[in-house]
């Protein structure tokens, strides 16, 4: 039986990672089998070149390389991580996925949606089983994001109009897909998120 996949969207510093985490954890001790991984990364091809979209200029890459350098990542994270851990019948939790490529790419330096979509089609062919997105006010996430000083900090120094299309492109996204897409309000505590997130398993 194939197992089930699960990603996690939402701007930059919305709680992503912390939610994933837990929900990985809720899984896990509930006896699920569970892959818990990110994008761009998730395999060692895909974290080389997680290290060239992220670091650097705004202006290092134009929307449109971006595109094929994501979803270049995508395939080869697809290829060694999620394609396999799905095939042995794991669930895959995974930090970002398309979602996040047709947001950030496809919805903000014009609009270059169907080139994402395209691609997408040709190149991985899969969306998710189930996909949170966490919404939130984009000042507060940008200041939690950059307070990481994580260094790959790229996107957040586009500046908070940018963050603020990207909420605006997360939340089309969600009511453009109601089958699969879970909007979650990231303006509470991590638990009070936590809990909301665990009634969904
Ligand atoms: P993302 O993966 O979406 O960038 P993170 O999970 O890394 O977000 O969270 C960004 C920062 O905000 C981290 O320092 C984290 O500890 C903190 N954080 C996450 N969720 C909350 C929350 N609900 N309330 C307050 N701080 C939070
Ligand atoms: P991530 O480490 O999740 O950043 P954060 O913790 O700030 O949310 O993701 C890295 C960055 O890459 C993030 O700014 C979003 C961006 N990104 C894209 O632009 N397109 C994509 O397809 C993916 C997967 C990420």
């Amino acid at each position: 039986m194939a197992g089930r996949f699960i990603t996690f969207e939402g701007i930059d510093g919305s709680g992503k990672s912390t939610q994933s985490r837990r929900f990985a954890e809720l899984l896990t001790a509930r006896g699920d089998e569970i892959i818990l991984t990110r994008e761009p990364g998730g395999s060692t091809g895909a974290e080389e070149i997680r290290n060239l979209v992220l670091t650097g200029e705004t202006d290092r890459w134009s929307a449109e390389t971006e595109i094929l350098l994501f979803t270049a990542a995508r395939r080869d994270h697809m290829e060694k991580t999620i394609s396999p851990a799905l095939a042995a019948g794991k669930t895959v939790v995974c930090d970002r996925f398309a979602d996040s490529t047709r947001v950030y790419q496809g919805a903000t330096r014009g609009d270059l949606r169907s080139k994402v979509d395209a691609l997408h089609d040709l190149m991985i062919g899969r969306e998710p089983d189930l996909t949170f997105i966490i919404d939130m006010d984009p000042k507060v996430a940008l200041a939690r994001g950059l307070a990481r000083g994580s260094g790959e900090d790229r996107f957040e120094d586009f500046g908070l109009a940018f963050q603020e299309t990207l909420r605006h492109g997360f939340l089309t996204l969600a009511h453009a897909f109601p089958k699969r897409c879970v909007l979650i309000d990231g303006n509470r505590t991590v638990e009070q998120i936590a809990t909301e997130i665990a009634a969904c398993a």
